[in-house]
Order: structure tokens, then C-alpha cells, then sequence
């Protein structure tokens, strides 16, 4: 599983532009799936089919990560950029960004009066290394992602982008370690999550199913001075109660919390003040659909260097396996 992490991790993939880490998934689950398509917005969609009388579960993780739209080029060649998600200037200064392309860019600042400040957006630029405009190899409306390398440190893991590459690793494992079920299985890797919800939308709407589980990650308590949250790493996978704009079905959330229990899984349960995932809006489509989510706790989210514990994802794997085995009914 380390490698799959590897190498999602480390894919380029930003909101709208999910091309290559699209077929990289693809790749991995072309043969695990009855049928796969991808629908207009990019949503990769996997049918699992049941073996019959069971529900219609759909399942996702988004692909997209978050980075930084190029939005004016200067004479000398130094970018302008705007964000695309939830990007904050306190991550930015010194780190590095890649391109399509593979160009890497540095970010650096403006000179300013308060040198203790946190340079804003407008005070920041990306140097690519051009000579001038003319030879700049990134043109406005090109997007950077954040580069980093997959680093496993005992159970820890640190990397780029396990928002939410680590839900895709997570569905991917699922995929290739489940047997048959009663339930078709619609496991789809969304785009767009980090912009607004955008992907689940459509994709949920497209499948129409009767319960609705995303697997994303969400904030910890457990770090010095941290906001307080009863979340921990390496105390099982969460599942969550409450985010910024759902509330768990209690049916759905019930059934996750038997799922653990039964599949002898530790798990946490999750109240996150601000941000939220995919079944927000999988929640909210057509009449409503009930849907939970499991989460994986995750420190320092939306940055270069976001950590995960890798029993965690193993336990979240073993849960999901769980609830997807049992006759989800509430
Ligand atoms: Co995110
Ligand atoms: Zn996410």
C-alpha cells in the first residue's frame, strides 16, 4: 500500500486539472471495477456490482489537491499567482511549486517594513529561475502544486496532498482486498472538492445512490496549543458527527461505529469546527441522501508537509470493509 501512497502523493493534480492523476487511478483500478467511466466534470466513476439485494453505495475521495493559479507574468519573468483552495500565505515563503510541466518554481516576497509579518498573497511572487517574460516556461492560468517526497518514519507518514490522496490510496486498497458483497459499489474519485464541493455534486447526482459514505481527512487536537478536538493521530480512524456544514445521518454514522466495532478497529468520533468533505453536498443531492464520512486524522492540512498515521489508514480500510459487508439498513 506504501507504493500506491507513493505514488498519489507525489501526482500532479490540482482542482480542474486532475488530468494525470485521473489515469494514474485509473491504472490502479481499471482492472478492480465491472465498469468505469468519467464523467463530464472529470469524476472518475468505479462500478463494483453486488451480488444482488443489497443498496447502492457510493463512495469517494477526491483526487484534486489544492495549489496556485498563475495570474500575471512580469517583464523579468516573476509570476502573480492566486490560490485554488484553501491555500494560506503562512505555508507558502521558501517552498517550492510544480507545474504541469514539471517547471518547479520558488516562492519569495516583497520587501517589508514589519520583517516579523506574514507576507500576504499580493506581497509574494514565484521565481521559475526566467531570464525575462518572454522566456517564462509557465503562462497565465497554469496551476502549482506543492512538491514533496513520500516520507515513511516508523508508523508516521508525511507528504503532500494526502488531502485526499490518502482517501484515494484508502478506496483503492478496499477495492483490491473486497470480496463480493450484496451491494453495487460505486467507488468514485472526485475532482473539484477543494474548490467547493464541485465533483461530488454531479457525480452524486449521476449515480443517485441510497447511502453515501466520503473518505477524506480531517483535523487533530493533539499538537501544542492546537484548537481543542478530541481527535488524535494513531487512535483509529474518525468518524465524523458534525463539520462545518453537515451532520452525519445517525443511521449512517451508527453503522460505521458497528462496523469498527465488529472489525475490532479503534475509532474516534469527529466534531471539526471549520472545513468539511465531499458528503456535505452528497448529503444535499436530489431528495437527500443519507451519508456519513471516515476520516483520517491528518496534522497540519493544506500544507506542504501534512501527517498521517499509517495504522490509521490500515484500521480505516478494515472499517470500511466492514460496513460494506453488513446489510446497512437503519
Ligand atoms: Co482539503
Ligand atoms: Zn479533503
Amino acid at each position: 500500500m506504501i507504493e500506491i501512497i507513493k505514488t498519489l502523493t507525489e501526482t500532479y493534480g490540482p482542482s480542474g486539472n486532475e488530468a494525470r492523476i485521473r489515469k494514474v487511478i485509473k491504472g490502479f483500478v481499471g482492472k478492480l471495477a465491472d465498469e468505469i467511466k468519467v464523467d463530464a466534470l472529470g469524476n472518475l466513476i468505479a462500478l463494483r456490482k453486488g451480488k444482488g439485494g443489497g443498496k447502492k453505495v457510493m463512495l469517494a475521495a477526491h483526487m484534486d489537491e489544492i495549489g496556485i493559479i498563475v495570474n500575471h507574468i512580469d517583464e523579468k519573468g516573476f509570476l502573480r499567482f492566486s490560490k485554488v483552495g484553501g491555500v494560506s500565505p503562512r505555508t507558502l515563503l521558501g517552498n517550492r511549486v510544480e507545474f504541469e510541466n514539471g517547471v518547479i518554481g520558488v516562492i519569495g516576497a516583497e520587501k517589508m517594513e514589519d520583517k516579523e509579518k506574514t507576507p500576504p498573497l499580493d506581497k509574494l511572487f514565484i521565481d521559475v529561475g526566467a531570464e525575462d517574460k518572454e522566456h517564462c516556461p509557465v503562462k497565465i492560468g497554469d496551476i502549482g502544486v506543492f512538491t514533496r517526497p513520500l516520507v515513511v518514519q516508523g508508523e508516521r507518514l508525511i507528504a503532500k496532498a494526502f488531502d485526499d490522496r490518502i482517501g484515494c490510496a484508502i478506496l483503492i486498497q478496499v477495492m483490491q482486498e473486497l470480496d463480493e458483497v450484496p451491494h453495487d459499489l460505486y467507488f468514485v474519485f472526485t475532482v473539484q472538492e477543494e474548490i467547493g464541493l464541485r465533483g461530488a455534486v454531479t457525480s452524486t447526482y449521476g449515480i443517485a445512490p441510497q447511502v453515501a459514505v466520503a473518505i477524506d481527512v480531517t483535523r487533530t487536537g493533539d499538537t501544542p496549543e492546537a484548537p481543542k478536538m478530541a481527535v488524535s493521530l494513531g487512535k483509529g480512524p474518525a468518524i465524523k458527527v458534525k463539520d462545518a456544514r453537515m451532520l452525519s445521518h445517525p443511521g449512517v454514522r451508527e453503522a460505521l461505529i458497528k462496523a469498527a466495532v465488529q472489525a475490532g478497529v479503534p475509532y474516534q468520533l469527529e466534531v471539526l469546527e471549520g472545513g468539511t468533505t465531499d458528503a456535505a453536498a452528497m448529503q444535499l443531492s436530489r431528495e437527500g441522501i443519507p451519508a456519513g464520512v471516515v476520516s483520517i486524522p491528518c496534522r497540519y492540512v493544506h500544507t506542504p508537509s501534512e501527517m498521517v498515521d499509517f495504522n490509521d489508514v490500515k484500521n480505516a480500510v478494515k472499517l470500511l470493509k466492514s460496513f460494506l459487508t453488513s446489510p446497512l439498513d437503519w
